[in-house]
């Protein structure tokens, strides 16, 4: 009985090379780092420098989060990755009416540059890359980096880091939108123009297909509307102006590890051919790094199980190990207790334990691509990169992904995905061990980490000493002339860093375009 894959192709029980009928090493695969770029972006990869263990991290003050980061260093991890709460996620601040109760919960809470300074303090951000989850209001979070780290005397050419920055997927799959998509491409855009001058070695945008993943895309929805979203920040840049060498360099992605890591090698493999064909031959991209998909992976928090929660330990093993096959430059493993809450310490600290066991007890390091050539995985690329293009042909059809976003076109596709996925779950068709078979009676209790419920009114108040103890009419002056930028064609960044600079708050910025721009109210008939 053949089986089918996660996006719905076939997988022969044998393959041998009658399934490779027309295979052209040259033309489909290359040398590693080389056009396709499909065993991998670098000449080297694993062989010279092992991918960055860059673990999602954040939660309760600044305080709180940077005491974890140091841990996180201290344990091994290579690269930072900065989870934000909510609040600080749609721009509002601490003390807001809409920011109570979720203060410092899914991550931590950045009001000012004074937490910043704190949540930095001791870290030196110009030997440290950070990545930052925050997409709205990625504006005045990587400010707010850049302001601190020129604070600590780095310079500003040498900071390395990631904004995901990635607004289109928020419509379609995670929410924490803000503005409607037109000036929020615009912002986007403003980002990518002031990175090039200003942070040259700043990764602009982390275009990503996790979240899409998470809420049900199968891999083949996942590279698909990535790519196709990709495609429209492309074109946004283009149209304000910017050369697609001048960019595309600093484009990067973020997809999601499944259990399924045949498949998983297979899709990234696709995904970096299909991202170069496109760049060189839709853009006119010359410039090699310009054809380069570099992306991060996180394991799939969604198949992480409450019931048993140590058998989530061999499942982040498994998607750890098939991000590394697939080419991963960066890593994020879960903690298996996620599930259940925030991840204790020591399930952090195992998170990043299977990374090391990855990168220094196993010999996947050992060499580039070691699937290349393989019966089975050529022709799981091939099906998987046939399955993506016909899905961005038919985004392409309905005008470019943002009017398919309009349309309601991908959200559609990911929940129909979603709903077949739980009704095969429901009926045991799709196993997940420790839920719907391989259960006990008897789960033993498990004692989750608990955020200190006083964060909200630390907050409050260290809002409340700010705003006393700073120049109103220097912040009133500098959020008039950020207004005046919005209103016209300027660029926005440079009047919102004198602004922030100034101790101006995430939600006053936000506030202020906000009153230029409106905000975005999906249509709800989609
Ligand atoms: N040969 C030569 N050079 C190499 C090399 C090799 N084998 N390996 C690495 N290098 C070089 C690279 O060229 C790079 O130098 P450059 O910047 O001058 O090009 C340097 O070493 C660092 O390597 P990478 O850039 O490959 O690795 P990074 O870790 O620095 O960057 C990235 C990886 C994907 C490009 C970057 O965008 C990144 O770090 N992204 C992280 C995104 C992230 O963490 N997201 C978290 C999301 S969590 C979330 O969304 C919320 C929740 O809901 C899940």
């Amino acid at each position: 009985m053949t089986r089918r894959s996660e996006s719905g192709q076939p997988i022969e029980p044998v393959y041998d090379q009658n399934a490779l009928t027309d295979w052209d090493p040259a033309g489909k695969l290359g040398a590693p780092g080389a056009y396709p770029f499909t065993r991998g972006v670098y000449p080297t990869m694993y062989t010279g420098r092992p991918w960055t263990m860059r673990q999602y991290a954040g939660f309760g003050t600044a305080a709180e989060s940077n005491a974890r980061y140091r841990r996180l260093i201290e344990h091994g991890t290579t690269g930072l990755s900065v989870a934000f709460d909510l609040p600080t996620q749609m721009g509002h601040d601490s003390d807001a009416p809409l920011a109570h109760g979720e203060v410092g919960r899914v991550g931590v809470a950045i009001d000012s540059i004074e937490d910043m300074r704190v949540l930095f303090d001791g870290i030196p951000l110009d030997r440290v890359s950070t990545s930052m989850t925050i997409n709205a209001p990625a504006a005045p979070l990587l400010l707010l980096h850049q302001l601190v780290a020129e604070e600590q005397g780095a310079a500003p050419a040498r900071l390395t880091g990631t904004v995901q920055n990635d607004i289109l997927k928020e419509y379609i799959a995670r929410g924490t939108y803000i503005f409607p998509p037109r000036p929020s491409l615009r912002l986007v855009a403003d980002i990518f123009r002031y990175c090039r001058t200003e942070l040259p070695q700043w990764n602009t945008i982390s275009i990503s297909g996790y979240h899409m993943a998470e809420a049900g895309a199968t891999p083949a929805q996942e590279i698909a509307f990535t790519l196709a979203n990709g495609v429209e920040y492309v074109r946004t840049a283009l149209a304000a102006g910017m050369r697609v060498d001048e960019f595309a360099p600093r484009l990067s992605f973020f997809f999601v590890a499944r259990t399924t890591l045949l498949e998983e090698i297979a899709k990234f493999r696709a995904a970096r051919r299909i991202w170069a064909r496109l760049m060189r031959e839709e853009f006119g991209a010359r410039e090699p790094r310009s054809l380069m998909l570099r992306f991060h992976t996180q394991t799939a928090g969604v198949q992480l199980t409450a019931q048993q929660p140590e058998v989530n330990l061999v499942r982040v093993a498994l998607q750890g190990l098939g991000a590394v096959l697939g080419g991963t430059q960066s890593l994020h493993t879960n903690a298996f207790d996620e599930a259940i809450a925030l991840p204790t310490e020591r399930a952090a600290r195992l998170a990043l334990r299977t990374q090391q066991v990855l990168a220094y007890e196993t010999d996947v390091t050992a060499t580039v691509d070691p699937f290349a050539g393989s019966y089975a995985m050529e022709s799981l690329t091939d099906g998987i990169e046939g399955a993506v293009l016909a899905l961005m042909e038919r985004i392409e059809e309905r005008g470019g992904a943002v009017r398919a976003i309009e349309e309601g076109f991908q959200k559609g596709e990911i929940e129909r995905s979603a709903y077949r996925i739980a009704r095969e779950t429901e009926s045991g068709e799709r196993v997940v061990v420790g839920v719907n078979r391989f259960t006990v009676d008897e789960e033993e209790p498990y004692e989750p980490l608990r955020v200190d419920p006083g964060i909200e009114a630390r907050q409050t108040e260290r809002l409340a000493a700010l705003r006393a103890g700073r120049d109103g009419a220097a912040v009133a002056g500098a959020l008039g002339e950020l207004r005046a930028a919005a209103r016209g064609t300027a660029n926005v960044l440079p009047p919102m860093k004198e602004a922030l600079r100034a101790r101006a708050t995430v939600g006053e910025v936000c506030g202020a375009l906000r009153e230029e721009w409106g905000e975005y109210v999906p249509d709800e008939r989609l």
